[in-house]
């Protein structure tokens, strides 16, 4: 079966590796498609060398076809279309007790911390597959990732409808929170610096605008009537973001940080202090956000035929990486042949 590694300094190696059967417990996912994503990216830059094992077959949003059963499965049949949650917790941690499984304090997050999805037969256990309808399109299918990421932090937000919210980053998961909190009865106004991807997202059907407009923050008191953003959702990472977001939010507002920071950044504590605004933390997804996802994805409430850039085979993955690291495109599929559909 084919593989693509992340093989150290920066390299991908892509070639045949020998498949094993599922073990007791395990199905052999035929991996159709897999997303690649901004993680993926840090993983390749070596940002991640720290943890990660080299080498490491990444790849961590995908869609697939049981292809085989290991010993003591019994829920599922071969021929399944199924996607993986790739978290798994110890269950015995303080985090795993309290019922927070998905941020368990030892998780293994598959794709980064063990083997993941870019290969042709992929051995997973049972226990984190999702069943997919029969007749969802494999490639949406790879999307639903990213999307129970916002669904997780749509309902962490706890939006209500007719809710006033700001997206700060237009990339893929800025987006799909749009998206989804569109379902939830938002109304939403995305803060995008980049022209062309501001001009994507308003195809997409969301009002933009540039935060570094002079006149931004006057735009968003016309629009709040004064208040301020119900919720302001943190997706670009910028640690101006971070300052804009507190400026930006209502008496008793929500901000949401969704983006990954890896420094500390300035917080305007001040301001958290006169509006007595309310900080919330994300982080991946529940089995519920996963659920939800799918029936978005099936019910064609996900625009992903527009946030999908292209589909590339296996053998075209490092183009597929600079393309990305350019700003070239939203999201690449790859390939993978299992089940292509
Ligand atoms: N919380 C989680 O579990 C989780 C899961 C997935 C991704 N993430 C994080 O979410 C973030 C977004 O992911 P993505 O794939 O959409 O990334 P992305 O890099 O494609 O999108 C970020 C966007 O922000 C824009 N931007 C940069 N500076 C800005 C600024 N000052 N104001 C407004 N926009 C600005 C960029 O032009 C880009 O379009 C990343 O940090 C990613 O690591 C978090
Ligand atoms: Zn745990």
């Amino acid at each position: 079966m084919i593989s693509a590694q992340y093989s150290g300094d920066k390299k991908i190696f892509v070639g045949q590796a020998i498949s094993t059967p599922p073990g007791p417990g395990e199905v052999q996912i035929k991996v159709a498609f897999v997303g690649l994503c901004g993680t993926d990216l840090h993983i390749l830059h070596g940002a991640m060398d720290a943890r990660v094992k080299i080498p490491l077959i990444f790849g961590h949003e995908m869609s697939g076809e049981i292809a085989m059963l290991g010993p003591q499965v019994q829920e599922w049949q071969v021929g399944d279309k199924v996607t993986v949650m790739p978290l798994d917790w110890d269950n015995t941690c303080p985090a795993c007790l309290a019922g927070n499984k998905h941020i368990c304090q030892n998780l293994n997050f598959v794709g980064i911390d063990s083997p993941g999805a870019l290969q042709g037969l992929w051995n997973v256990n049972s226990s984190w597959l999702l069943a997919l309808p029969a007749d969802i399109s494999l490639k949406d299918a790879a999307l639903i990732e990213p999307v129970a990421v916002a669904v997780h932090d749509v309902r962490r937000a706890e939006l209500k409808s007719g809710e006033k919210i700001i997206i700060l980053g237009g990339g893929p998961i800025g987006i799909l929170i749009a998206t989804v909190a569109r379902e939830f009865g938002a109304e939403i106004l995305l803060a995008e610096i980049d022209q062309n991807r501001r001009r994507m997202v308003e195809e997409i059907g969301f009002k933009t605008i540039d935060p570094t407009d002079e006149g931004f923050l006057e735009t968003i008191n016309e629009w709040t009537n004064g208040a301020g953003a119900d919720a302001v959702f943190e997706v670009s990472g910028a640690a101006s973001a971070v300052l804009q977001a507190t400026d930006i939010a209502k008496v008793r507002g929500r901000i949401v940080i969704v983006a990954i920071h890896p420094t500390p950044r300035n917080v305007n504590l001040h301001r958290i202090f006169m509006r007595e605004l309310t900080i919330v933390g994300v982080r991946v997804y529940e089995r519920i956000d996963f659920e939800l996802a799918i029936e978005y994805v099936s019910l064609g409430k996900i625009p992903c035929s527009q946030l999908i850039s292209k589909v590339v085979p296996i053998s075209e993955i490092s183009e597929a990486v600079a393309t990305l690291e350019a700003g070239q495109a939203m999201k690449i599929l790859i390939n993978v042949g299992g089940a292509a559909k």
